[in-house]
C-alpha cells in the first residue's frame, strides 16, 4: 500500500522511466514516436514571423534542426537523471566534447585539460584549439586542490574526465571545482564512464557534463550520439553554440536512444555487479600485475570513488606482468567472447591492447607489462570466465615457447 507519507523523491530507475514521457500528445503511445521532419507548417505568417520568439516555450517545434518531442524527451531524461538544469544532443561523444569546449573558449584564452583524457579530446585540444590561439596544459588528474597553482589570468575552462581513459584515475571532482569556482572558470566534465546515473556532476560543482552516449545511454553498439548536459549558468551559452554550429541527431538514433534510457538503470547495474566479480577473479590471476578498477579496495581512487560516486560502469584496465608481444597477441587474438573493437558500453564485453604512455605529458605511465581494457558485458559469467581462463593459458603458452 502506498505510504501517504512518503514524500522521497522518485529514485533513478523510476525517473528514467518516468521522465521525457509525453504520451499524452501521442495518442497515448507508451513511447514518443520518432519525427521525421525537417520542414514545419506554422497555421499563418504571424505565427511564422514569430518562431524565434525567445519566450517561446522550450518545447516548441519549429525547424527539424532545433528538435522535435522525440529530442526534446530524451533531452529531458538526461538531465533530468543527473541533476542538471537542461541538455542538448550532438551527433558524437566527441562533439558533446568539442561543442561544449566550444562555448566557452576564445583566442587568448587558456585551457587546463586532465592528462588521462580520452586522446581524441586531446587531439582536439593540441590540434583545434590550439590553432584558434587557445593554450592549452595538462595536469595530474590527481592534482586535486593544487590546481589552483596552474591557474593563470587567461583560464576559463579545466576540463576533467573521471576516471581517466585508459588507466582509471578518480580525480577529486569537488576539490577542483571549488577552486574553479572561486576564479570564475568553468568545468566541464566528460562524465560518458558513469552515465549521469553513477556520478551527479552537478551536486559536485561541475559546470557542464559532457557524455557519449554511443556508450551507455544508448547501449547497443549501433548509434553514435553525445550529450550535452548544463548547469543553468552555462545553458544559454551551450545552446547558442550548438546552434551555431548546426548540430543535430537523426531521429531514429534519438528513439532508440530513449527506448534505451528507460532500462539503463537496470543495464548499468548488470555492468557493474559483472565488472566487478571479473576484476575480483582478475586480480587473483598470477599474470595479472594490477588490476585499474576503482570499485576495488585497493584501488588508489577507492576513496574518492566511493565518497563520490554511486557506481561503477562495466570498463576498467589490467596490467600484464611482462610478457612478449605475441604472447599478448595470443591471449587476445583468440578470445571468443570478449571481442576487439573501439568504444564500449554495449551488451557485449570487449578486450583491447591500450597504450596510455603515448597520451601523456604531465605524468608517466612506466608501466612494464601490456595493458588491456576490458568492458565488461552481459554475457553469463561462467562463459567469460572459461574465455579468460583459456586466454590465460594461450599468454602461458605462448611465453613458455618464447
Ligand atoms: C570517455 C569517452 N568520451 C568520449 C568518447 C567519444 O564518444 P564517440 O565515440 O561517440 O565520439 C569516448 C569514446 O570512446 C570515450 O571513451
Amino acid at each position: 500500500m502506498k505510504d501517504s507519507q512518503d514524500t522521497r523523491a522518485p529514485g533513478d530507475a523510476t525517473r528514467a522511466i518516468t521522465k521525457g514521457r509525453t504520451s499524452a500528445e501521442h495518442y497515448g503511445a507508451v513511447n514518443t514516436p520518432v519525427y521525421h521532419a525537417s520542414t514545419i507548417l506554422h497555421p499563418d505568417v504571424d505565427s511564422f514571423e514569430r518562431r524565434h520568439d525567445p519566450n517561446t516555450d522550450r518545447r516548441k517545434v519549429i525547424y527539424g534542426l532545433l528538435g522535435t518531442p522525440t529530442t526534446f524527451d530524451l533531452e529531458e531524461v538526461v538531465a533530468d537523471l543527473e541533476g542538471g538544469h537542461d541538455a542538448v544532443l550532438v551527433p558524437s561523444g566527441l562533439a558533446a566534447i568539442s561543442v561544449a569546449l566550444l562555448s566557452f573558449l576564445h583566442p587568448g584564452d587558456h585551457l587546463l585539460v586532465a592528462d588521462t583524457v580520452y586522446p581524441p579530446t586531446r587531439s582536439f585540444c593540441d590540434q583545434y584549439l590550439a590553432g584558434m590561439d587557445v593554450t592549452v596544459d595538462y595536469y595530474d588528474p590527481l592534482v586535486g586542490a593544487g590546481i589552483e597553482s596552474l591557474i593563470q589570468p587567461e583560464t576559463r575552462v579545466i576540463f576533467l574526465e573521471s576516471p581517466g581513459s585508459f588507466t582509471f584515475e578518480v580525480q577529486d571532482i569537488p576539490a577542483i571545482t571549488a577552486v574553479a569556482r572561486k576564479h570564475g572558470i568553468i568545468t566541464v566534465l566528460d562524465n560518458t564512464w558513469s552515465t549521469p546515473l553513477f556520478f551527479k556532476s552537478f551536486s559536485h560543482g561541475v559546470d557542464v557534463s559532457v557524455h557519449a552516449a554511443t556508450k551507455y545511454l544508448s547501449g547497443h553498439s549501433d548509434v553514435l550520439m553525445g550529450a550535452i548536459i548544463c548547469a543553468e549558468h552555462t545553458w544559454d551559452q551551450v545552446k547558442r553554440t550548438h546552434r551555431h554550429l548546426g548540430q543535430c541527431v537523426g531521429p531514429d538514433d534519438v528513439y532508440v536512444t530513449l527506448r534505451s534510457v528507460r532500462n539503463l538503470s537496470t543495464r548499468l547495474n548488470a555492468h557493474e555487479k559483472q565488472g566487478l566479480a571479473l576484476a575480483k577473479w582478475l586480480s587473483q590471476r598470477d599474470e595479472v600485475a594490477t588490476v585499474l578498477h576503482p570499485g576495488l579496495a585497493d584501488h588508489a581512487g577507492h576513496a574518492i570513488w566511493k565518497r563520490d560516486f554511486l557506481g561503477a560502469s562495466g570498463l576498467f584496465s589490467i596490467v600484464l606482468h611482462p610478457k612478449s608481444r605475441e604472447a599478448v597477441l595470443a591471449m587476445v587474438n583468440g578470445m571468443t567472447l570478449f571481442r576487439i573493437g573501439a568504444s564500449w558500453g554495449g551488451f557485449e564485453s570487449l578486450m583491447i591492447p591500450v597504450y596510455p604512455e603515448q597520451y601523456r605529458s604531465a605524468t608517466a605511465w612506466d608501466a612494464s607489462g601490456a595493458t588491456l581494457r576490458i568492458h565488461a558485458g552481459l554475457e553469463d559469467f561462467d562463459d567469460l570466465i572459461a574465455d579468460l581462463d583459456a586466454g590465460f593459458n594461450r599468454l602461458n603458452q605462448a611465453t613458455r615457447g618464447d
